[in-house]
């Protein structure tokens, strides 16, 4: 935990720099999702997202980041995070997590989304949605927010309504990893939980960016981590989801620096209008 250490606060022209970085991100996870289907291996995705950030002159963030060996993180069913790319050949129905993470000039973006491949359990194709709804949720609460907490009280709120209308469903709001600030380092402070807690957090203010990333089982929230030191799974099996987007606060509103769109569209539906710096 972060504590209430120092928050880099970005100036408008290094959130211009991140939002290069951003737009990385969102093109090599945009090819990813384009390509993903059965019969891939997770080795195959990690050749595109290298290949998209490559070509774009960037650097990936997450390859030798305390030692990690990919680009990408691809997590499969019930893996939750940080599972390594490799032989694994994707399956019709299989849940697939991609985190990908890019620096230009200095500057960090780092994105997660989930793929439903075809043939899916209904059932996950919620989990997916829910957990991308709680992601767009919580990225719209910092547009109001006074403290970071108004983050994870947005997430959880989802989450709840989604068990309340769904006879019998549980979800599990996985608790043991967090959202970062982001800037000139991949992880910064402050901490970003994606679930309630008693601490409000840290004060939002211009400047503060940070990556909202949340990740939703369809059981428990607990998790171990394998034997490979880095794929963390969910202690029941029970398969995962996870999303992920960094995030400006403006003088004048937030900017989706990992999303095409910038965020307009999502938050658009939930009343909230981008600020996008020229
Ligand atoms: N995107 C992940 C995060 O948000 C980072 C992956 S960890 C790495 O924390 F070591 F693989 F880079
Ligand atoms: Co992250």
């Amino acid at each position: 935990m972060f504590g209430r250490e120092r928050i880099e606060f970005k100036t408008p022209d290094q959130v211009r720099a991140m939002r290069r970085a951003g737009l990385v991100v969102a093109d090599a996870l945009a090819e990813v999702r384009a390509a993903a289907r059965p019969g891939m291996t997770t080795g195959d995705l990690e050749a595109i997202a290298a290949r998209a950030i490559a070509s774009a002159g960037a650097t990936p963030s997450f390859l030798g980041y305390l030692d990690y060996p990919a680009t990408v993180c691809v997590s499969v069913n019930d893996e939750v995070v940080h599972g390594i790319p490799g032989a694994r050949v994707l399956a019709p129905g299989d849940v697939v997590s991609i985190d990908c993470g890019a620096i230009v000039d200095g500057w960090h973006g780092d994105s997660a989304l989930t793929i439903v491949l075809p043939d899916a359990d209904p059932a996950d194709v919620a989990l997916s949605e829910l957990t991308e709804r709680a992601m767009w949720a919580g990225i719209a609460a910092l547009a109001t927010a006074d403290r970071l907490g108004a983050v994870g009280d947005a997430v959880e709120d989802v989450v709840e309504a989604a068990q309340a209308g769904g006879a019998g469903v549980r979800y599990g709001i996985v608790e043991d990893y967090v959202g970062h600030g982001i800037g000139s380092a991949m992880h910064q402070p402050p901490d970003v939980p994606n679930y309630r807690t008693r601490d409000r957090g840290a004060r939002v203010r211009p400047g503060l960016c940070v990556a909202i990333e949340p990740m939703i089982t369809r059981g428990d929230q607990r998790t171990r981590v394998l034997a490979d030191d880095w794929t963390v799974v969910t202690e029941d099996g029970q398969r995962a989801s996870h999303w992920e987007h960094t995030v400006a606060v403006l003088e004048d509103g937030i900017w989706v620096l990992t999303a095409s769109d910038g965020g307009a569209a999502r938050l658009a539906e939930l009343g909230v209008r981008i600020a996008p710096l020229a």
